[in-house]
């Protein structure tokens, strides 16, 4: 069907963790209107879930040049220097303009902001609040302030389906799909001279995550269908510690701060052996790919489904000041972390690639800008460092409304002309049924995870052909799945999944959190380049 509703803005912005709402509050400042369209309430995406904190050169000694040297590191190889160096230079006063929004970090006795280290830090340069609810915090000031902004129109429970385009090809909105009541329900149509996407993440191509439900590659998905360019999508970065909650977990599971081995917490094996000890020179704090690769080679060699995660030796008052939200996640599951060490294993956290930017958020499609996790800027190579994320999604948020400002200023920020009577609303066809979505997962888990080969991927490739197929079948049978969230989520799974294989059998190599077992070494001779996909091989 065509688009039961339509409404206009200047900007039109989905997705509302860090990256949207920043840009959603600062092209506000140029005097043009936003809507922010989130999938659920505004504040159920994964900055929320952010623990450790938010990386910058805060700290005395430190600098932006000191934390490029980190990032580049961790990003084996594979950094964009350019847009790193932007980041890091730019990232301490856009802290300090987060905290002027209202973000209260937590503060030493004299009110300095207290800074932790996490893998792959050199320095203590991470700022958090409420210990370990950093995430909650950012959140809160940022839906306070939009909240506050008449300006700004936001839409919950609307699921971005795909891109208007002018007929020069120019971003000119968005088709949705809203579960509400009233005029906006159902699928409806957003007309605006710019779109920014900034949905987050896609964990929910794997069975265990850190995601939450709502991050189903919902703004690759898109790009894909618009024909905008993805790269890095082989690098799925696994947290090393997310609590093991038994082998059939499913869907989003507790994390355990990096931060916490940033205080002094150690890996320890079921022998209780400190085995980080030896294999890099920061130990338990190793880049966080280097860590979950070692922590997946301990449960091979002792066909354990886990390792443990130690901070005994804090005791209970620092664990009740310093990590709240982990030490009442654990104890809601049966681990005291005060008398006992946590079982932990890696788990799919963070896509480091996603809509390939230029450092202004511009996408390959003119009109369309991408930020935060769902985006890839070039800040996190191979592997993104600790806590760089909520940074980056700030830092280019910025840049984006910067650039839009311009645009704006300059004349150029122009009405778009779309028939949107036109477009099609129950695009992608065909959907995948509800139920392809658990299947997808496993798929992905078996084959596509932390380890893979050419081998499992192409089995998951196969399978992912075979869930395709089964969608076609019912659609030349006229039983198509109904046009609703569940499947249009099952169906940007599918897609995204179907190019994260793609992308991960073509990079045959080991490098970042691309990790091939039939390819175990770095190869820079021929493989010192990215992965850019314009179209998912999607079925047929
Ligand atoms: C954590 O707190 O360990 C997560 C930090 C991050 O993903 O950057």
């Amino acid at each position: 069907p065509a688009p039961g509703w339509t409404t206009t803005t200047d900007v039109v912005v989905v997705g509302s963790g860090v990256a949207g709402l920043t840009v959603a509050l600062n092209v506000r400042r140029a005097g043009l209107r936003a809507m922010v369209v989130t999938k659920a309430m505004l504040d159920d995406g994964s900055t929320r879930w952010a623990q450790g904190g938010i990386a910058a050169a805060l700290g005395d000694g430190d600098t932006p040049e000191q934390h490029l040297d980190d990032t580049l590191v961790a990003g084996a190889g594979l950094c964009d220097e350019d847009a790193v160096r932007t980041l890091v230079t730019e990232g301490p006063d856009a802290v300090r303009r987060l905290i002027a929004v209202g973000a209260a970090f937590d503060r030493d006795a004299d009110g300095g902001i207290l800074l932790t280290r996490e893998g792959g830090h050199h320095r203590r340069r991470i700022a958090h609040a409420g210990g370990d609810a950093t995430g909650a915090e950012i959140s809160r000031a940022l839906v306070a302030a939009v909240r506050s902004d008449p300006g700004i129109e936001l839409i919950e429970h609307a699921l971005v389906l795909d891109l208007l385009k002018d007929a020069g090809g120019h971003a000119a909105g968005i088709t949705l799909h809203v579960m509400g009541e009233g005029q906006r329900d159902g699928v409806g149509a957003i007309r605006a001279r710019a779109v920014v996407l900034a949905t987050g993440g896609m964990g929910q191509v794997f069975s265990a995550t850190t995601n939450p439900a709502v991050s189903t590659g919902d703004g690759v998905a898109l790009a894909l269908r618009a024909g905008a360019e993805v790269t890095d999508l082989e690098f799925v970065q696994f947290h090393p510690t997310v609590l093991f909650l038994g082998p059939d977990a499913e869907g989003q599971q507790p994390l355990v701060s990096e931060a916490v081995r940033g205080e002094g917490a150690y890996l320890i094996d079921r022998d209780g052996v400190r085995f980080m000890v030896g294999q890099h020179e920061l130990n338990e704090l190793a880049p966080r790919d280097i860590v979950a690769k070692a922590i997946t080679r301990r449960m091979q060699e002792h066909g354990t489904l886990h390792v443990y995660l130690d901070g005994r030796h804090f005791g209970a008052e620092m664990w009740a000041e310093r990590f709240p939200t982990i030490l009442a996640s654990c104890r809601a599951h049966g681990i005291d972390p005060v008398t006992e060490p946590i079982p932990v294993a890696p788990a799919a956290h963070y896509a480091s690639g996603g809509i390939r930017t230029d450092l202004h958020g511009r996408t390959t499609v003119p009109g369309l800008y991408a930020c935060g996790e769902v985006a890839c800027t070039g800040v996190h190579g191979a592997n993104r460092l600790a806590s760089n994320s909520l940074l980056e999604g700030l830092v280019f948020a910025e840049r984006i409304a910067a650039d839009l400002t311009a645009r704006h200023t300059a004349g150029e920020l122009a009405e778009r002309t779309v028939d949107v009577a036109a477009a099609r609303a129950d695009r992608p066809v065909p959907l995948l049924a509800p139920e392809a979505r658990a299947r997808v997962q496993h798929l992905m888990t078996t084959g596509a995870g932390v380890i893979r080969s050419a081998a499992s991927l192409a089995a998951t490739a196969q399978g992912l052909e075979q869930l395709a197929e089964e969608a076609h079948d019912r659609l030349a049978d006229e039983k198509p799945a109904d046009p609703r969230v569940e499947t249009w989520e099952a169906t940007n799974l599918h897609l995204v999944a179907s190019a994260l294989v793609a992308a991960g059998a073509l990079r045959e190599e080991t490098r970042g959190c691309h990790w091939r077992e039939d390819f175990p070494d770095r190869d820079d001779t021929h493989w010192q380049r990215h992965v850019a996909l314009t179209a998912a091989p999607q079925g047929r």
